[in-house]
């Protein structure tokens, strides 16, 4: 089967043939019809876990219909359409192939309401927004930082749906996107510091990208005991003054998969596709996601 694969870190991805794994018990293997791409993916490339085995299929994020399941896996069958993580990096799996196995507790059926290409986008952004907007709890107002990418896109629509006001983080390009999402203010990184462009105060901060200074140069606009949560590990240790900040990392599970397909059936949340490509052209598509621009997710149509 065709796949993008690494022979090691740093290396250039590149399209090869690879053989089809075999489910094991508790697996399921699944055609894919559509990888989605995250940044962990290059982030993987790049030496950000150890346990590895080469050549590595890249990728997590995934969606398709079920070919065959292992021993012991009950719930799915042949022609199942679904969507959820099939990374193993240790055995050198991912998801940017044309067949790949998940275990059957990272996976759940695909929304109905849209492609399973659109699906493939959702899985690792949208649990982490999910969890992201949980542990803001009942915020009155949300500052998101990187908030035009992936996760950005979901935690925009998740929390404003939840009633939470949300200041998000835009150049001008992509401010209207950003209020269609339900963003009621929108302020541009790119012309001045955010701090300086946001009326005081926030409830709390979601930053998914900025470095510790950065996310320092924030306090100014947030509450006392105001929230601000990293899922790039941006907080230093001794955490920051006056706010309750954390590093996030997120918990993947089915169950959360089940309610972000609920929620997109329900047409409370929509899959912003930024672009879409072909798995030959998948590699530019992991570089432009390590350059830092995104507009929503990108797709491998497989
Ligand atoms: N810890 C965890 O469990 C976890 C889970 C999921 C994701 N993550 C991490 O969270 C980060 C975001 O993920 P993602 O999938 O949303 O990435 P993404 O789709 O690449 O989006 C990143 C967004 O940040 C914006 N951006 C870049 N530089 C910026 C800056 N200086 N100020 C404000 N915005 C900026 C980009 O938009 P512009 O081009 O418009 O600037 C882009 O839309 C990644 O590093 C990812 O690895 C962590």
């Amino acid at each position: 089967m065709r796949a993008v694969t690494v022979t090691g870190f740093g290396a250039v991805p590149e399209v090869t043939d690879r053989p089809v794994p075999e489910p094991g018990p508790g697996e399921v293997l699944v055609r894919l019809t559509a990888a989605g791409l995250n940044p962990f993916d290059w982030k993987v490339i790049d030496g950000a876990i150890e346990d590895v085995g080469f050549p590595l299929i890249i990728g997590t994020d995934g969606a398709g219909t079920v070919e065959r399941v292992g021993a012991d896996v009950t719930g799915f069958q042949s022609g199942d359409p679904v969507f959820g993580q099939f990374s193993k990096a240790r055995l050198g799996r991912g998801s940017y192939a044309e067949l790949a196995v998940a275990s059957h507790g990272a996976i759940a059926a695909a929304p109905r309401t849209v492609a399973l290409s659109e699906a493939a986008a959702v899985p690792t952004a949208g649990m982490t927004a999910l969890n992201l907007v949980d542990h803001v709890g009942d915020a009155g107002r949300l500052l998101i930082v990187g908030a035009t990418g992936g996760v950005g896109t979901f935690v925009t629509q998740i929390a404003s749906a939840r009633g939470i006001t949300v200041v998000a983080t835009a150049s001008e390009e992509k401010a209207d996107l950003m209020r269609a999402l339900g963003a009621t203010e929108v302020v541009d990184h790119t012309v001045a510091p955010i701090a300086d462009q946001v009326d005081p105060q926030v409830d709390a901060v979601i930053d998914l990208v900025s470095g510790t200074e950065r996310l320092r140069s924030l306090l100014p606009v947030i509450r006392p005991g105001g929230i601000v949560l990293s899922p790039v590990f941006a907080v230093p240790e001794e955490g920051l003054p006056g706010v309750e900040a954390a590093n996030f990392s997120n918990v993947a599970s089915a169950d959360l998969l089940e309610r972000l397909a609920g929620q997109i059936d329900a047409g409370h949340v929509r899959v912003v596709i930024g672009d879409t490509v072909t798995l030959s052209q998948a590699p530019e598509a992991l570089a432009r996601s390590r350059a830092g621009k995104a507009r929503g997710k990108t797709v491998i149509v497989i």
